[in-house]
């Protein structure tokens, strides 16, 4: 068995009288350590996959088996727990507490686990040691986006998932926040499954999940990765 199995996943979103299905059938798995990508166009399905396997968001149908157990069963106090132990999440638009500085963002995060990572050192690691004490205003989109993925990385979790984490970055401060990112499954060991429509990014991944129109159309599993030095877009 799998770290992680998706089987027969559906997500249904009912607006009025217009239905739609964000996940439709959808089936993958992942193998634990790996650094998975889902890959896809705006409207695909990625967030809404993501989001129910970080126990953000519940679905409709299907199971969500996470080292064995199916998390599509639990209520919403196991979710809570689930979430607090397992997930670092760096959600598609950060969402930071206004009143905290970037620090207090991720201590947030960190204390409520034990074997948590540095917070000045993960703020230090996305580039951003010169502005450690500021609030998130003060902060650059792209500072935000990189406070978001600290405040994840920072928890040390078991399963990493970030969602678009270089929508606001340039080339190269991109690349080495997902060399940041990757170095979780490299060498912490975390199962890190990142979400992004750049099919540049492919190649670095242990596993590349294809979501087209709310269904997976396509896996591939690349046998030796490449680095992220060497890629370009
Ligand atoms: N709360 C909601 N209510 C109704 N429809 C929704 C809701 N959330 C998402 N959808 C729809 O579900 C589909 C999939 O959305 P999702 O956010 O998963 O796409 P995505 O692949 O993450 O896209 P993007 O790359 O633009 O972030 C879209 O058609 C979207 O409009
Ligand atoms: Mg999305």
């Amino acid at each position: 068995m799998s770290y992680i199995e998706v089987k027969h996943n559906f997500k249904r979103y009912q607006t009025g009288d217009t239905e739609i299905l964000a996940n439709n059938d959808v089936n993958f798995s992942i193998e634990k350590g790996e650094l998975a990508i889902i890959l896809g166009a705006s409207g695909a399905g990625k967030s809404t996959i993501l989001n129910i396997l970080g126990g953000m968001d519940t679905n409709t149908s299907g199971d969500i088996i996470i080292d064995g157990k199916n998390i599509a069963n639990y209520n919403k106090r196991q979710l809570t727990t689930y979430r607090r132990n397992d997930i670092g999440f760096v959600f598609q638009f950060y969402n930071l507490i206004q009143n905290l500085t970037a620090k207090e963002n991720v201590e947030l995060a960190s204390e409520i686990v034990a074997d948590s990572l540095d917070p000045v050192q993960t703020l230090i690691d996305v580039g951003l040691k010169n502005r450690i004490n500021n609030f998130p205003a003060e902060l650059s989109g792209g500072e935000q986006q990189r406070v978001a993925i600290a405040r994840a990385i920072a928890k040390n979790p078991k399963i990493l998932l970030c969602d678009e984490p270089t929508g606001a970055l340039d080339y190269q401060t991109g690349k080495s926040v997902l060399q940041t990112i990757a170095k979780m499954s490299r060498e912490n060991g975390a199962t890190v499954v990142i979400v992004t429509h750049n099919s540049a990014l492919a190649p670095i991944a242990d596993r590349v999940i294809h979501f087209h129109d709310g269904q997976v159309t396509k896996i591939e599993q690349n046998a030796q990765p490449e680095d992220i030095t060497n890629i370009k877009w």
